[in-house]
């Protein structure tokens, strides 16, 4: 009988990475061209049949109606929101309203949730899990965004349901970055962990004492990331574009397409040198052949993207607040995700803190070692069974006790299970009168967590009563992030006032939200779930 792996994944905005844990250490799942990184991308090519990672990535520039990049940023969420409609401009391919509020990806012939897109980049990484480990794999834990709501997390567990995998746990990303970093290391520390990835922005301050991994704060941004840096970039060679060969490329995808994807070589050639010029060849507008000679500094870039910088140092700084922490009682900086490449991110970071960031993390796969350990701790791969030395069944490549550069463990076998202790994100409110909000969790409470809290009938012989419930730090409703609306009926028709109502918010260790409401005094079970905007439904 082959045994069943459970595998670590880090689902990134821009590029994911799965690993597995075993007693030896972690090891990383390459890709079918040996990469360990493995891009986000979905083409479906007009022949039909589904393109997945590296290979789909170089589609984007020829393909770009039918290739589907940044999904995570899209994920669970309500269409109708701003954001969500700031991060649809720009993008060349087709989204559209689907039931429930959720956002629908139309290709020519078929239209797919966004689950669908994520659940396919989920089961590319459990087939290079399995080609190079020689098992199946059906386990995993899948890393978040600490400040995902809550359908941003449903709709990522439909993901991995959609992939074949049961998915064992949630996990915060810089959760699981503090997790990689400590393990194993007996530490007693205060740890910042400062995640800048392609579409999110995420801080954690926690304390590491042996193998308890405690949450103090956490704060963050999920429209935040190295996207926005491209755009900006992009918006820069878009007036170029016009002020030297007056053409607009704004209605042009492909067009688009293929600046974007300058714009972001830019810019990353900026991380390692003052200057980047050159000629941008093979642009292709109206059938015309195009090039654009551009010269930008990184002087001139930290001015296109100072506003974002700023706001990953104005968060950090209120995460500390919220911790009650000095930047000098932080002990180490673990910076995560590729946008901490950029100097003045980190110039910037250790001016606010006193000292420079650790430099021996990789900043592109700690999150996936993070959660590897999570996933052998919680199915126990990680204490026993065979290191990866006794995989006699792989073929070539893998064979090496820690195949390809994994990370092994400092003593001679893994050490003990680790304990993770997580906070909420946000305040989660329900609507009352006049627009305001009544708080009934707040936010940085320790997870797994439930809180009751009784309301009653604002009329007489009221019979029904619609909780609408919200997330964020605003007294007004208007101004939060709205979640859904529970609505309770069948309640006895009494005076107002007369029926009680206990309405229950419990968030669990995947950081889900759970609302129901019971009519507390006649024991009438009105119990109710909440519909979550957003949240994935059956079909599209
Ligand atoms: N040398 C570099 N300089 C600047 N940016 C870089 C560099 N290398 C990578 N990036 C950027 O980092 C981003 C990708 O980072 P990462 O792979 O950590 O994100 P992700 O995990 O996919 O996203 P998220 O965690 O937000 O979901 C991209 O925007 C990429 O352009
Ligand atoms: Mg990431």
């Amino acid at each position: 009988m082959t045994m069943s792996l459970a595998v670590g994944i880090d689902l990134g905005t821009t590029n994911s990475v799965v690993a597995v844990a075993t007693p030896t250490g972690v090891e990383f799942a390459l890709g079918p061209q040996g990469e360990r990184v493995h891009p986000s991308v979905v083409s479906f090519p007009p022949g039909g049949g589904v393109v997945v990672g590296l290979d789909a990535k170089v589609r984007r520039a020829a393909e770009p109606e039918t290739t589907i990049y940044s999904a995570k940023r899209l994920i669970g969420q309500n269409i109708q929101s701003p954001l969500v409609q700031l991060a649809l401009t720009g993008l060349p391919f087709q989204v559209e309203e689907g039931p429930n509020q959720q956002p629908i990806i139309a290709l020519h012939d078929r239209r797919l949730t966004v689950p669908e897109v994520s659940g396919h980049v989920l089961a590319h990484l459990k087939r290079c899990a399995e080609r190079q480990l020689g098992q199946r794999v059906t386990q995993a834990v899948i890393t978040v965004p600490a400040n995902f709501s809550d359908g941003q997390r449903q709709a990522t567990r439909e993901a991995g349901r959609l992939a074949g995998l049961d998915v064992l746990r949630l996990l915060n990303e810089p959760t699981a970055a503090a997790l990689a970093y400590g393990f194993g290391q007996r530490k007693d520390e205060v740890v910042c962990v400062f995640d800048f990835g392609g579409g999110t922005f995420d801080v954690s301050l926690l304390a590491i004492k042996d193998e308890v991994f405690e949450v103090l704060a956490t704060d963050g941004d999920f429209f935040l990331g190295g996207d926005d840096i491209d755009r900006a970039v992009t918006e820069f060679l878009a007036a170029e574009l016009n002020r030297q060969l007056a053409i607009d490329p704004r209605r042009d995808p492909g067009l688009m397409t293929r600046l974007t994807l300058a714009a972001e070589e830019i810019k990353c050639h900026l991380s390692g040198a003052a200057v980047a010029e050159g000629t941008i060849d093979g642009l292709l507008h109206q059938g015309r052949e195009l090039h654009l000679p551009f010269r930008l500094t990184r002087v001139q870039l930290e001015g296109l993207i100072n506003g974002f910088v700023e706001r990953t140092l104005e968060l950090t700084r209120q995460a500390l607040t919220a911790a009650r922490l000095e930047p000098r009682a932080v002990t180490e900086i673990v910076c995560v995700g590729g946008s901490t490449r950029i100097p003045i991110v980190r110039q910037r970071l250790a001016e606010l803190f006193g000292r420079e960031p650790a430099i021996r993390i990789n900043p592109d796969e700690v999150v996936a070692q993070g959660a590897a350990i999570q996933a052998g701790s919680l199915s126990g791969a990680l204490f026993q069974g065979p290191a990866m030395a006794a995989r006699d069944a792989v073929p070539t490549a893998a064979l090496s006790p820690l195949a390809h550069g994994g990370v092994p463990w400092a003593g001679a076998a893994a050490p003990a299970r680790p304990i993770l202790l997580d906070v909420t994100p946000a305040s989660l409110r329900v609507a009352t009168a006049g627009g305001y909000t009544e708080q009934i969790l707040d936010r940085n409470l320790p997870t797994p967590i439930e809180r009751t809290k009784t309301f009653t009938t604002a009329r007489d012989h009221q019979t029904q009563v619609v909780l609408e419930c919200c997330r964020g730090e605003s007294r007004r409703f208007a101004e939060n992030e709205a979640l859904g609306r529970l609505v309770l009926e069948g309640l006895p028709p009494r005076r107002r006032g007369e029926v009680k109502i206990d309405v229950t918010f419990r968030v669990d260790g995947d950081g889900i939200l759970h609302v129901h409401a019971r009519d507390a005094d006649t024991g009438i079970a009105c119990e109710a779930q909440l519909q979550v905007l957003g949240a994935p439904t059956a079909s599209p």
